[in-house]
């Protein structure tokens, strides 16, 4: 996976250093799949659809967009304390997970250049994507001193295999709800513009449909494998995916609250929003999605959050190791068991839907 980088896309993505984050359950991870299987995949049932992707893939309508203009030119120190840390934070997470979807799409393509090269040419494209908005977030880092060292992070990272449909569902989750965490602070800003503090808000209108587009291919691939949503076993799938996105995406939002509260957003009900979108979009690739609307689904989401950051705390703490470990457990016990709850929770049958949506 690391050698397939070519140097030029390298040399893009290698400001200037600082160290990643610990690396937790909650930071992004790098993933490997089996390429061969990807291969293989029988598309001919959304010829027509995989077509009309990839000319939008093609069309490359953010050819000119990620392009630093002048607003950029000048000193960023007046961002500071708490404001600034919570910002670079933020950089940082969208940065490494813009870093991991360009190396596995990047990988993707170079591996079925001679067994699939229409997949190998969508891969291709989705990375190149991915680069530009991985290569600006780390040049908006660099506004403030500090940059990913990405090519040592390709290295450092371990890489976490998925099999193909995991890959598939996984990341036509990301996508989209990328797509609705971009798109829902550009509807906010601009209606409190005095909250964009920095220019590079102004970009998210664009670069959360290049989002959208990804999340379209991966839906061809989706509904193109009918093991992925005929049977009981996609729809556990389909809703065991979406808790865990879900969950995670709860978890991070509400770890980083002060990011939100700097532009002026409400992390619980930005999350909520996000999550009801995602959830809902998802009706028209998933076979099964999740009731949001319940009435224990978010307190129960919350009340993970809460538990995380009870852990966060006590990893924190000077305590000997194994106390930390006696301290963790119930609060372990406490995210286990909303999860499951909220697993059990009525689901809502997307394919009953399926004629009426587009
Ligand atoms: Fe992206
Ligand atoms: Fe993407």
């Amino acid at each position: 996976m690391v050698n397939s980088i070519a140097s030029s896309e390298q040399a893009t993505l290698r400001p200037k250093i600082k160290p990643p984050v610990q690396e937790t359950l909650l930071t992004p991870r790098f993933y490997t799949t089996d390429f061969d299987g990807v291969a293989q995949m029988d598309l001919s049932g959304q010829a027509a659809e995989l077509e009309a992707v990839m000319t939008e893939l093609r069309t490359d309508y953010n050819r000119y967009h990620f392009v630093r203009n002048q607003e950029f030119k000048q000193s960023w120190d007046h961002i500071d304390g708490e404001t600034r840390r919570a910002f670079i934070d933020f950089l940082e997470r969208s940065c490494t997970s813009e870093f991991s979807g360009f190396l596995l799409f990047k990988e993707l393509s170079h591996r079925l250049k001679d067994s699939n090269p229409l997949l190998s040419e969508a891969f291709n494209l989705l990375a190149r994507d991915e680069a530009r908005h991985a290569g600006f977030l780390n040049k908006a880092m660099a506004d403030f001193g500090l940059s990913l060292d990405l090519t040592s992070l390709t290295k450092k990272r371990s890489y976490t295999f998925f099999p193909p449909e995991w890959v598939i569902y996984t990341v036509y989750l990301s996508e989209k709800i990328g797509y609705w965490r971009y798109i829902l602070v550009h509807y906010h800003l601009k209606q409190h513009p005095e909250n964009r503090f920095y220019p590079l808000f102004n970009y998210f209108e664009n670069w959360c449909q290049d989002e959208n587009r990804h999340g379209d291919f991966f839906k061809v691939l989706l509904r193109s494998q009918p093991n992925l949503w005929n049977n009981w076993k996609a729809r556990l799938w389909a809703r065991f995916f979406l808790l865990t996105v879900f969950a995670t995406h709860t978890l991070t939002v509400l770890e980083r609250s002060d990011f939100y509260e700097s532009i002026g957003i409400d992390a619980h009900e930005y999350n909520q929003q996000v999550i009801q979108n995602t959830n809902e979009t998802a009706k028209s690739a998933f076979p099964s999605i999740l009731d949001t609307n319940h009435p224990e689904f978010f307190p129960r989401l919350e009340q993970c959050a809460i538990a995380n950051q009870k852990l966060t705390e006590i990893a924190s703490s000077k305590t000997f190791a194994f106390v930390k470990w006696f301290q963790k457990l119930p609060w372990i016990a406490v995210i286990v068991w909303q999860m499951l709850r909220l697993y059990l929770l009525p689901s809502i049958n997307a394919e009953s839907f399926r004629n009426t949506i587009n």
